[in-house]
């Protein structure tokens, strides 16, 4: 097989992944969002019920085919992501956020579509989204529970993400280095993953199912005694 660990090292776990991006109403028609597909998300979900998870799958306006065996909660907004996975996260033995969430949103929605008026178009204002990764891992629902985060950075990378390694308070941290036709939309991805104790995992280019699996194999080795 060319799975890495086809083995149930996951069986009788709860997992949560978050997957896709935000969309942030302006008007019942528009949105802010983002370029995230979804798909390394898709991955770590499919690859972690190959493994034997039960897995919850908190899905932001992904266009994919299901991962048979995930439960699929469907979410728009950051808000929405926020409530769905720290309902899920409750009794979960790990929680990955591979979603892309809006940093922020319009302060507004307005109830009716904004019409063009001739004039100078009024400028958006906006607030900040509430940082779910930062709260997983500060309010842990459980003991032990393990928390990874995902980053895409374009420059500085290791030290961009070290940074925000301890920011967030997570207990990994999956940093991407975007560009070089890499990352939104591509079935590859490469990596570098760290951790607090100055852990740090190349992941070299390759599908996305495979830097997934290499996620679950420190998950797993992060676990405690399953069954509590
Ligand atoms: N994240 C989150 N809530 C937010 C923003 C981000 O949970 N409001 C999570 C993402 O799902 C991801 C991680 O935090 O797992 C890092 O996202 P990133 O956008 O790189 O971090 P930010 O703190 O938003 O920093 P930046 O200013 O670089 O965007
Ligand atoms: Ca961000």
């Amino acid at each position: 097989l060319a799975r890495g660990s086809l083995t149930a090292d996951l069986a009788g776990r709860h997992v949560v992944v978050s997957a896709g991006g935000t969309r942030e109403a302006l008007d019942p028609v528009r949105f802010l969002g983002n370029r995230s597909t979804g798909m390394q998300g898709y991955a770590l979900a499919a690859t972690a019920v190959a493994r034997g998870a039960r897995v919850t799958l908190v899905s932001a306006n992904v266009s994919l085919p299901a991962p048979a065996g995930a439960e699929v909660r469907p979410v728009t907004s950051a808000r929405e992501l926020r409530e769905a996975v720290l309902a899920a996260a409750a009794d979960a033995d790990a929680v990955v956020m591979a979603a892309a969430v809006a940093d922020f949103r319009p302060d507004t929605v307005a109830a009716e579509k904004i019409k063009k008026t001739g004039g100078r178009p009024a400028p958006i204002t906006l607030v900040e989204n509430p940082d779910i990764l930062a709260e997983l891992s500060r309010d842990r629902a459980r003991e032990g529970q393990v928390v990874v985060g995902f980053a895409a950075e374009t420059d500085h990378v290791l030290e961009h993400g070290r940074d925000k390694l301890r920011r967030k308070g997570c207990d990994l941290l999956v940093v991407n280095q975007v560009g070089d036709g890499m990352a939104f939309g591509t079935p590859d991805n490469q990596a570098v993953v760290l951790g607090p104790d100055g852990l740090a995992v190349e992941i070299p280019r390759g599908p996305k199912e495979d830097l997934a699996d290499r996620v679950w194999d420190l998950v797993a080795e992060r676990l405690g005694e399953p069954g509590r």
